[in-house]
């Protein structure tokens, strides 16, 4: 069972999708933890709105023991309990696979799956302890299940999330946690702004609804798996228009 005292982590809360994310949880007046590697102004604005139910500090998700420490914190603030995690701090990629450093490489993979499978394990264990289940939604992406170029490496950390996720629904399954992922098409934010107006029309022109994804399409279906009473496990939903159809 879900209590409102109960916190919400989502990970890279500071713009984008998971600026909206944060919004959505407060308005229904849920606690939120949340971290970026920066502060933004629009983070900064709603801190100060939500002073009591928001909780934000700059950590990069690929530092282990700055996690750990935000965990202890989000528990706390969430009166020792979790509701849920959702796993939407991610970086892109703006180049083809042979120009791309293997330093470069490894910063995508350790951001995008390493960071977000150590971050559930932190959360899974405080769940299981409370005895309450929960929730884990993991932000995929179509890329996850459909080839693009450009977006190797990006794509195979989309992969191996939705792997994951399959699988880490079979452990915690019995303890009354559910976690799926949810794969939106390409939306506009930060990360999508290297896309040129050629890849943009190449997009919607194979998109069956003629159409790209809007934030304010995925945030109904993440809001759907983290607070509806379902049954829905180890999914991989998309929001992409019938991209990957
Ligand atoms: N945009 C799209 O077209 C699209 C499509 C499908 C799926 N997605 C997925 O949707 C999610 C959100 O994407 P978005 O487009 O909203 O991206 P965005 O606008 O670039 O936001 C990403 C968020 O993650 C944070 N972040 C990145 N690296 C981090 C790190 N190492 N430690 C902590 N926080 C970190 C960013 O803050 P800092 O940079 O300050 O750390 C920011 O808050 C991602 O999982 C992405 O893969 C996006």
């Amino acid at each position: 069972m879900k209590s409102k005292d109960q916190c919400i982590i989502i990970s890279g809360g500071s713009k984008g999708l998971g600026l909206a994310l944060v919004l959505s949880c407060l308005e229904r007046g849920f606690r939120v933890a949340t971290f970026a590697r920066k502060q933004t102004n629009e983070i900064k604005e709603v801190v100060n709105r939500y002073r009591d139910l928001l909780y934000f500090t700059e950590l990069d998700g690929t530092d282990e023991p700055g996690l750990e420490k935000f965990i202890d914190r989000a528990s706390n603030f969430g009166g020792g309990s979790i509701y849920a995690l959702i796993n939407n701090a991610a970086i892109g990629q703006d180049h083809l696979l042979t120009h791309l450093s293997s330093e470069t490489i490894k910063r995508i993979l350790m951001t995008n799956v390493h960071a977000p499978i150590v971050l559930t394990k932190m959360v899974i264990r405080k769940m299981i302890l409370a005895g309450q289940g929960g929730r884990i939604i993991n932000v995929s992406s179509i890329c996850g299940s459909r080839g693009f170029s450009g977006l190797t490496v990006y794509s195979a950390t989309k992969g191996a999330i939705d792997a994951f996720t399959r699988s880490l629904a079979r452990e915690v399954g019995a303890r009354g946690i559910l976690v799926n992922s949810v794969a939106p098409g390409f939306f506009s934010s930060e990360m999508s702004a290297s896309l040129g107006d050629d890849q943009l029309q190449t997009i919607e022109r194979r998109t069956p609804t003629g159409k790209l994804t809007d934030i304010s399409q995925v945030i109904p279906t993440i809001n759907f798996l983290l607070l509806e009473n379902t049954n829905i496990t180890g999914q991989v939903l998309a929001v992409d228009g019938g991209m990957s159809t």
